[in-house]
């Protein structure tokens, strides 16, 4: 029934109205805050915003009553979501909008919403269920407020630490951001997306955008197309043909030489056609007018916008030009008219299913009963508790009640609004807990008084006073909580060191806060590091010189809670690294799943392992892993095997642990990774609880592209590793032969 009442209504509309559902702007609130804040030149140069010369907000609301623009992004409240579907409805045929949104941990560009850790904090909890949970929870807070389409996940491969968007992703390994990312879709769209509390998912940014040239957004991709294939490409896969993800945002970057904007080989060819996408495609911001201006690759804007949809593209975001350019394009015989009416109908279809047609205004009243709702906050503060990773603890960890008298916090991430990350908009201050704040509610309960100082903002702003007086204070201290880190904060744009087009040329600490942890460490006085940052940050001296490390990343509305639960064993840590920590800049691009050659030798001085493996993380208690076995020793063709092993908590305190299978082909025709993880599971135990627990694998785990790009295993010898990190010390290996050589299908 949907696809003939979007048949119907084709057949009722003009060439331009057509194109126009193609067409996407930005808010007007939005807009108007960049009129307010920024000159002119700002307004239109500015990296991040980079709004056309001479288009004012209210030329936009003018397209809206004629029925010019199909849909929105930036929207930020339920009122003037409101205001704009009124002026659509204006239009001859009142198609309503369709608004889109970087809900990327939460609604946080809308004020009050729930703000859950960032997608690298939720990636550390190995548990995709709460990644489900976050987009179904998001999709209502965004619906009450007048949003329909959630520009997340960033489903990106993570591989370069200076790049300023790693908190934005589920981290560096193939497998694991596909399941999270898949279990996001699930949630944010349901079945089929349709009804009121549902929205659609972006899977974002095909493709290879997490392992840019130089570490910074949007540099070229150079790379094989096995790598591509290999790593890059299967979360998409998934996303398509596990969760039927209805968008796709193409990347910033150049691959091997084509704009990502104008592939016809990743848009239409791989992941329409190979992988079966059904849904639409959606450009990034000025992106298909950087095949012109920026890659050289068309000649003209004209000739990028034709170039673009000609290769697949369905909708583009933000800017004027497009519409006239494709109306004109279609009427010269450059664009087919199909091209356009698969686009749109594409695009129809989403809005009859989400109901907008049957209404497209939102309850203003209601959206307080939904957003940062009792559930929501509950889930919030859950995945915090299980995001956050203890890197060291030389027993310090958790703090005994009543046995430090003077706790002393300091740092420039302890009391701020850093703890939510990139991606939201100023939020209520009721709405968050800082680390100060999490420690102050449990001062009396646990027997302490709590000092706090501001040392000042991460950058130009921490003194040589400040820091003497922290070194001051924390000398009269029983124990000192050093927050610092990195800043993520969009409205900061001037001082912020990581998130969206902020990438940087080191992973340190930035600004002067190692030589404010130096100072409080010199005093004598314990010193635990919490780290509040997106990317990882490769500062030795930290694990070799404090007493405790908690890498919180950026955990959300209620992070200074859960921090605080950690550090006093209310919460026994349970995440684990998705990603690898280098120890230095200079060993970027460091990632655990790397080629046998690509550590073969040494750096003279500098240690070649990383700083944190992936898959690492500490906890309160210890486990040990043994008896790993396989049920059987040798496989071949579509067999499947198990692989079980017991798991032991040997410690004082009961944990959950999770157990990670990697494998390794061992002698193959194209070398192959030195660990690949397949499975991992969470395991509940008590102190001196154990558990056997197994994993099934197939045939399909074992598979790579082999000389000629075919799909399938080889016969030899795999080692399958089990463990509790991806570190060789912490791997018990087993042997399985496979006994034939297999093409396989990759669609299976
Ligand atoms: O969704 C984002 C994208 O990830 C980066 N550029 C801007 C888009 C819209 O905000």
């Amino acid at each position: 029934a949907v696809k003939d009442r979007v048949a119907d209504l084709m057949s009722r509309m003009t060439l331009e109205e057509k194109v126009a559902q193609m067409a996407q702007y930005v808010g007007l609130e939005h807009m108007k805050k960049a009129e307010e804040d920024l000159s002119p030149e700002e307004l239109h140069n500015n990296d991040a915003l980079g709004f056309y010369p001479g288009l004012h907000s209210s030329d936009i609301a003018k397209m809206t009553e004629e029925g010019k623009i199909g849909s929105f992004l930036h929207v930020i409240s339920a009122k003037e979501a409101n205001h704009l579907q009124g002026l659509a409805m204006k239009s001859r045929l009142q198609i309503p909008l369709l608004i889109g949104i970087d809900a990327i941990h939460g609604n946080g560009l809308n004020y009050g919403a729930t703000i859950y850790p960032t997608p690298i904090g939720l990636a550390s909890t190995f548990e995709e269920e709460l990644s489900y949970r976050v987009g179904k929870e998001t999709a209502k807070e965004m619906r009450a407020t007048g949003s329909h389409w959630a520009f997340t996940p960033n489903i990106d491969i993570a591989r370069d630490a200076r790049w300023g968007r790693v908190g934005e992703t589920f981290g560096e390994d193939p497998y694991l951001v596909g399941n999270m990312g898949v279990e996001m879709i699930k949630g944010f769209q349901q079945d089929d997306f349709t009804g009121a509390e549902k929205v659609i998912a972006c899977a974002k940014h095909l493709i290879g955008g997490g392992e840019p040239l130089n570490g910074t957004n949007a540099s070229p991709l150079d790379l094989s197309m096995r790598s591509i294939r290999e790593v890059h490409l299967p979360p998409y896969r998934r996303a398509v043909q596990e969760a039927n993800v209805f968008s796709i945002m193409t990347a910033h970057n150049e691959v091997n030489g084509i704009p990502c904007h104008s592939s016809k080989e990743f848009m239409t060819d791989i992941v329409r056609k190979e992988y079966g996408f059904e849904g639409f495609y959606v450009s990034d911001w000025m992106d298909i007018e950087r095949i012109h201006t920026l890659h050289g690759q068309a000649e003209s804007l004209d000739h990028a916008f034709r170039m673009s949809v000609n290769n697949g593209m369905d909708m583009h975001m933000h800017g004027p030009k497009f519409t006239e350019s494709i109306v004109e394009a279609v009427e010269k015989g450059i664009v087919p008219e199909e091209r356009v009416d698969d686009a749109v109908a594409k695009i129809l279809e989403v809005k009859f299913r989400l109901g907008l047609f049957e209404n497209p205004y939102v309850l203003e009243e209601k959206a307080e009963e939904v957003v940062f709702n009792q559930e929501h906050q509950a889930t919030a503060l859950e995945i915090a508790r299980k995001s956050i990773v203890l890197l060291k603890n030389d027993g310090i960890l958790p703090l005994p009640k009543n046995k430090y008298k003077k706790v002393f916090i300091t740092g420039p991430n302890a009391n701020n609004e850093t703890i939510l990350g990139d991606w939201h908009w100023y939020q209520p201050e009721d709405r968050i807990i800082t680390v100060k704040e999490g420690l102050e509610a449990v001062a009396k309960d646990k027997g302490f008084e709590l000092d706090y100082y501001n040392s000042g903002e991460i950058i130009g702003k921490t003194t040589d006073k400040a820091i003497s007086t922290a070194a001051s204070k924390a000398s009269k201290a029983d124990i000192a909580i050093v927050v610092v880190g990195e800043n993520s904060l969009r409205y900061d744009w001037k001082n912020k060191t990581c998130g969206e087009n902020t990438d940087r040329a080191h992973i340190n600490l930035p600004g002067r806060q190692l030589e404010l942890i130096k100072a409080i460490k010199k005093t004598g006085t314990p010193v635990v590091a919490v780290l509040v940052n997106g990317r990882p940050i490769g500062e030795e001296w930290l694990e070799d010189n404090m007493s405790a490390v908690l890498e919180a990343w950026e955990p959300g509305s209620f992070g200074g809670q859960a921090i605080t639960e950690i550090l006093f064993g209310d919460v026994n840590p349970t995440a684990k690294l998705p990603i690898t920590v280098p120890r230095t800049v200079g060993q970027v691009k460091l990632y655990y799943n790397h080629k046998p050659s690509h550590y073969f030798h040494k750096y003279k001085f500098t240690n070649k392992d990383p700083l944190y493996a992936f898959g690492f993380g500490l906890s309160y208690t210890q486990y040990e892993i043994g008896n790993v076995a396989l049920d059987k020793s040798k496989i071949k063709g579509d067999d499947t095997f198990t692989v079980t092993c017991g798991v032991k908590n040997v410690g004082k305190e009961d944990g959950e642990e999770t157990v990670q299978v990697y494998i390794r082909d061992d002698y193959s025709s194209v070398t192959r990774p030195v660990k690949e993880l397949k499975a991992y599971k969470k395991v509940a135990l008590k102190a001196g609880e154990s558990k056997s627990v197994s994993f099934e694998l197939t045939t399909q785990d074992l598979a790579f592209f082999d000389q000629n790009m075919e799909w399938g295993v080889e016969k030899g010898a795999f080692t399958i590793m089990v463990g509790n990190s991806s570190r060789d010390k912490d791997l018990k290996k087993v042997k399985l032969e496979v006994s034939e050589t297999k093409k396989l299908n990759l669609n299976d």
